[in-house]
């Protein structure tokens, strides 16, 4: 083995070890990851021509063991104590007053810190390496884990600086952070594994895997909060210890802090508190500790836990509760989200009676039922969730929740396209939850461009009751609109006349103001270019559609649910009542439809097919639907309890076609 090659291996090493500092314990890197991959690629490429090279705290050693048959017990000569828990104001002031009594102190100095939910690990270092890390177990006794604990590299390997301790024991949280822990999860779903219920599952279970190979795969992390043991004396201050363990390589929270008196205790909470749901990992409370080790010294422990520490926790992120009933609510873009409506609980500090199930397909994952007893979780201001369902609890009566056919604020039907998640109410133009959505597209500047008609007018037209639907804005008075907030007669007048004007428009202009899901203003001009008048774009079938340039099989299908739904028809025909026009572009008779001069009427109850339906397919195939009966009259659609309309086409000798025969029809047979 060469000189140079041993000193090149020793410079590599701290080099590789400089930089995992900065990335994984300071957050800050200095150099690319490309050039990080450089040096540890020479340095493996070194310790492959000379194995002698390589040492056990070597950047590149860091998986490698092979898998336990089981884990050695790990003995703690000092033991891991826990924490007492205050969880309220008064409970923490308590704990402050007995401190400063026994202490003879007017006020405590405290070092205030997050606590970390994750789970307590140790690692000793002698002689600067990493020699053992051990769970925390019953205090005593933990599990050696040390080689899970290398595979972490917010862990050193080899402590930083000279100044340590020749023995030193750190004590810290191992844990994962959130969105590592949606990876794994993803990535376990994925692969029809087993799921973790939290984070802090998700780390205990990756740190007590017999392989350490697995270990190396999960996203676990460290923060540093105490020293253990040490051979040699350390500063007299708790905080001032930290900064040691910072030096030295390891982790410890930015958040932690020296604070004075309770008061300033309560404000560190707050501010904790509030930065809780932001924060990349879970925490539950927050920790005050005497920063005096004299101090510590002398107020001792009782039975598991210091006298010098407490736990402030925060209220719980999740809790149980029963899903009693999931109703739908319908988005400003139709889409339909199921509710679950709860028995009332506290979560997260406050009561909470419904939480979101998002779309279907959680629904199903999660396999979430009606009388199931479910885990809510709300964190910060987001909005509550069902998270997972406590299957040992559900009773035989557990209901499957289904998607209603119908949209539950319009009955319009609701449709749901095979590449998306959320099912859709197909009433666009109709449907009320829509409806001021609907209404500013459909004025907006690139559709019917109807000056004037901002959109907090539309909202204040909407919340007033004066239009409902979109054609209704054709029908506002000159007075209605005086008669509003902020709106002087000069500028009702001029909204009048835009209305009036915006009347001569295209088919291009009226197909995109219709605000068809994923037709834009170039697929709306190719329609109005390919098929020249509304009537053969509503009445197109997918075949046609595909045929138009850049229409595939999703605008087909939102183009055809659009059409097919009967309300959507109505305002359709409606706004052209009302005067909107455009020229006509007719195009060849090759794409004559169907039913194109005939005339039906509709009478009696179909018990197959709804009336409204009935209508807009006959409609689309091109014929007329009448409701009177003339010698001009293709035929009556007879269904049961046919009354006076089917006895005027008996006597006029108009064909008579019962519910089969308008299926067949319709089907085009
Ligand atoms: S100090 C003697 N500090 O909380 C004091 N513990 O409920 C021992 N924890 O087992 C613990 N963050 O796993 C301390 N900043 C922090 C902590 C913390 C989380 C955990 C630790 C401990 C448990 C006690």
């Amino acid at each position: 083995m060469s000189a140079t090659a041993h000193a090149r291996a020793k410079g590599l090493r701290e080099i590789i070890e400089h930089h995992n500092h900065r990335y994984y314990v300071l957050d800050d890197p200095e150099i690319p990851d490309v050039e990080y991959d450089h040096l540890l690629r020479e340095l493996q490429d070194l310790e492959t021509h000379f194995p002698d090279l390589i040492t056990p705290s070597s950047p590149t050693q860091r998986v490698g063991a092979r898998p336990l048959a089981k884990f050695s017990e790990a003995r703690h000569e000092l033991p891991m104590l826990s924490l007492d828990n205050a969880f309220s104001e008064a409970e923490l002031r308590a704990f402050d007053l007995r401190l400063c009594d026994k202490l003879n102190i007017e006020q405590a100095e405290y070092v205030a810190e997050p606590k970390l939910d994750g789970l307590a690990v140790s690692l000793l270092y002698e002689e600067g390496e990493l020699v053992r890390a051990a769970t925390r177990g019953d205090g005593t006794t933990g599990e050696d884990i040390t080689q899970n604990a290398r595979t972490i590299d917010s862990i050193p390997l080899r402590l930083l600086g000279q100044d340590w301790p020749k023995r030193l024991e750190v004590r810290g949280e191992v844990f994962m952070p959130r969105a590592g822990f949606d990876e794994l999860n993803a990535r376990a779903r994925k692969n029809g594994e087993k799921t973790f219920a939290n984070p802090r599952n998700a780390a205990a279970g990756s740190l007590r895997q017999l392989d350490p190979q697995v270990t190396a795969t999960r996203p676990l992390a460290i923060y540093c909060y105490s020293v253990g043991l040490a051979s040699d004396a350390l500063p007299s201050k708790h905080y001032a210890s930290l900064l040691k363990l910072k030096d030295w390589g390891l982790r410890v929270s930015p958040l932690v802090k020296q604070v004075s008196g309770v008061e300033a205790c309560l404000q560190y909470y707050q501010d904790i508190g509030k930065q809780r749901s932001a924060l990349p990992y879970d925490i539950d409370g927050v920790v005050y500790k005497i920063n005096r080790l004299d101090q510590q010294t002398a107020l001792g422990f009782v039975s598991r836990a210091p006298r010098w520490a407490i736990a402030h926790k925060f209220p719980a992120e999740e809790a149980l509760t029963v899903l009693t009933e999931v109703e739908f609510q319908v988005g400003r873009t139709g889409a339909l989200t199921p509710v679950a409506r709860l028995e009332p609980i506290e979560v997260g500090g406050v009561t909470v009676s419904n939480a979101t199930l998002h779309n279907m397909d959680e629904v199903e994952r999660k396999d979430i039922r009606i009388g199931d007893t479910v885990i809510v979780r709300r964190a910060g201001d987001v909005i509550p969730e069902v998270v997972s369902v406590v299957l040992a609890k559900r009773p035989k009566s557990a209901r499957k929740i289904k998607m209603p056919t119908h949209c539950p604020i319009c009955e319009s039907v609701v449709l749901r396209q095979e590449d998306e998640a959320a099912a859709r109410c197909t009433g666009g133009l109709y449907c009320s939850a829509q409806r001021k959505e609907a209404i500013k597209h459909f004025v907006s500047r690139r559709a019917l461009d109807i000056e004037g008609l901002g959109k907090k007018l539309v909202d204040q037209l909407v919340d007033n009751g004066l239009v409902e639907h979109v054609d209704d804005i054709y029908n506002l008075t000159l007075e209605q609109l005086a008669g509003l907030e902020r709106m002087a007669e000069k500028s009702a007048l001029n909204l009048l006349q835009a209305l009036e004007k915006s009347k001569a428009t295209t088919l291009a202009r009226f197909v995109y103001a219709l605000g068809i899901r994923e037709v834009g203003e170039a697929t709306a001009r190719s329609l109005a270019l390919h098929f020249g008048s509304l009537q053969a774009i509503s009445a197109a079938n997918e075949e046609a559609l595909l045929e138009v340039q850049d229409i595939g099989p999703i605008v087909a299908a939102h183009l055809q649910a659009f059409f097919q739904e009967p309300h959507n028809r109505e305002i359709t025909e409606s706004l052209q009542k009302a005067g909107i026009h455009w020229e006509e572009n007719l195009p060849d008779l090759t794409q004559a439809l169907p039913l194109q001069g005939k005339t039906y009427v509709l009478t009696g109850t179909l018990p197959g097919i709804k009336r409204d339906e009935a209508k807009a397919r006959l409609q689309a195939l091109g014929a007329k639907v009448s409701s009177s009966v003339s010698k001009k009259t293709t035929a009556v659609i007879a269904g049961e309890k046919a009354g006076s309309k089917r006895s005027k086409a008996e006597s006029l000798g108009v064909e008579i076609l019962n519910e089969q025969a308008l299926i067949a029809l319709i089907n085009g047979e």
